[in-house]
């Protein structure tokens, strides 16, 4: 299995191009299964993620075709990926492939929407709390769908005439249960209005590229979300929108190692709390033509206390990493995490590198040290195995990260990246 070597404290010095939005792209991937068309996406990262949901697209009879690679030095970074489901030649989505991703859950709109019936398997993912599917549930519910739980599958069927337009207030914002019921309602009759939408940039995209093919949807970006149904939708083209999180997770990298690097196709607007955060702490970040540049020059870390929350609060995905920046902050900080109750799976693992931390309830303390020193240690979930990596750049010595295949699920080519700007950063393979 893969391991990735870090030995920390080289500066970084460069340009790191961000990648399309893996959040962005598995709903509209997903997305295709609404029309009979092709759909073209661009920009579509090249990730286990990814690669796992034209497994399970293909299985429903989706037609699948990648080119138009985007170069950097010799690399490509992004691709075109044509979808066309002319048939739906299975409406189940089995445990094998849904275990494996919880997005590929979502596939429950579209197919219900279409087909009139789904049925699809309860979801795996990220061990990080429960995360149960009840919103989905009761939302397609009140679109009139049937829904019944039966040997570990949700089992849906739409009325006669198909799903019926209605008025749906979700209890707790969810962006999955968001990108599902406004999928789903794009072909109800009659007009759907979402209250308590989650209001994530990646929500908006969808439903940008939604409209794209032909869905009448307004209000996206705004927790109420209003959508008028149409008969069909047809094909269209559509770029994914740079991924926030990528962007944030490189942005700490540089606060944390030092340096001046700009980050590549990406916009300060999709992250502007967590860089508010990345700029207390001591870093530098302005805007240029076609991204950001973050520099940290001789400063110290400085502590920032945070607080998770749905966008545009501090994007729960970015936790951990600030909060391996937090470790050799100059004192005292607090993250409290309010959106998974069981988030905080790397803090023992920046402990075997030095970090001071202690849990209380849904908040740690991070007393910043001076120094961190390299340990083996282990990737848990998809954002804590990068904020161990972005440790491991300001640790003495050597930090071996095990497990990185939760770290492909999310980051492309993190070592090319951090590599050519100077970070001493390699891949193992045993
Ligand atoms: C998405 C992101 C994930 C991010 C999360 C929160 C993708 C592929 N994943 O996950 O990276 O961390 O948003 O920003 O886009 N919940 C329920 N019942 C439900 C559904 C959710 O109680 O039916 C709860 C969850 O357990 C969690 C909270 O709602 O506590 C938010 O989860 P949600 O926004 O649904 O996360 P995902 O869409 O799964």
């Amino acid at each position: 299995m893969d391991r990735i070597r870090i030995v920390g404290g080289n500066e970084l010095h460069g340009v790191i191009p961000i990648s399309g939005a893996k959040n962005a792209a598995l709903p509209l991937m997903i997305a295709s299964l609404l029309t009979d068309d092709t759909l073209t996406l661009e920009n579509v990262p090249h990730l286990a993620d990814v690669e796992q949901l034209i497994r399970i697209l293909g299985n429903h009879g989706a037609d699948i075709s990648v080119n138009g690679r985007r170069e950097r030095q010799g690399e490509s970074y992004a691709r075109t990926v044509h979808f066309t489901s002319r048939n739906i030649v299975s409406t189940t989505a089995p445990y094998e492939l849904v275990s494996k991703m919880r997005a590929s859950f979502w596939v429950i709109g579209p197919l219900l929407a279409r087909e009139g019936k789904a049925r699809v398997s309860l979801p795996g993912g990220c061990a990080i709390g429960t995360r149960p599917v009840d919103l989905f549930i009761e939302g397609l519910a009140a679109l009139g769908a049937n829904i019944e739980i039966d040997g570990g599958y949700v089992n849906a069927t739409a009325p006669a005439g198909g799903l019926i337009g209605a008025r749906y207030v979700f209890p707790k914002v969810s962006v999955g249960a968001t990108h599902v019921l406004m999928m789903a309602a794009t072909l109800a009759n009659g007009t759907t209005v979402l209250g308590n939408a989650a209001r994530e940039p990646e929500v908006v995209d969808l439903a940008k590229c939604l409209n794209a093919m032909g869905a009448k949807i307004s209000g996206q970006g705004t927790s109420t979300v209003t959508i008028e149904g149409v008969r069909s939708l047809s094909g269209a083209r559509h770029r994914v929108l740079p991924d926030r999180i990528e962007t944030g997770t490189y942005a700490m990298a540089v606060a944390m190692a030092g340096g001046d690097v700009i980050l590549e196709d990406t916009e300060a607007s999709l992250l502007d709390t967590a860089l508010e955060a990345i700029r207390r702490a001591g870093a530098e970040i302005s805007e240029t033509n076609s991204g950001i540049r973050i520099v940290r020059n001789g400063a110290g870390i400085k502590p920032v206390d945070i607080v998770t929350d749905p966008f545009p609060g501090f994007p729960t995905d970015l936790q951990a990493q600030f909060m391996g920046l937090m470790t050799r902050s100059s004192g005292v900080s607090h993250i409290t995490e309010t959106i998974f109750e069981n988030r905080f799976m790397h803090v023992q693992e920046l402990a075997r590198l030095g970090a001071k931390i202690s849990l209380s309830g849904q908040t740690a303390k991070v007393e910043g040290v001076s120094r961190l020193k390299g340990a083996p240690v282990m990737a848990t979930d998809l954002r804590a195995s990068v904020s161990l990596v972005i440790a491991g750049l300001a640790a003495e010595g050597e930090t071996m990260v095990s497990r990185v295949y939760h770290l492909d699920r999310g980051f492309e080519r993190l070592e090319e990246k951090l590599t050519r700007c100077g970070a001493h950063v390699e891949r193992v393979s045993d």
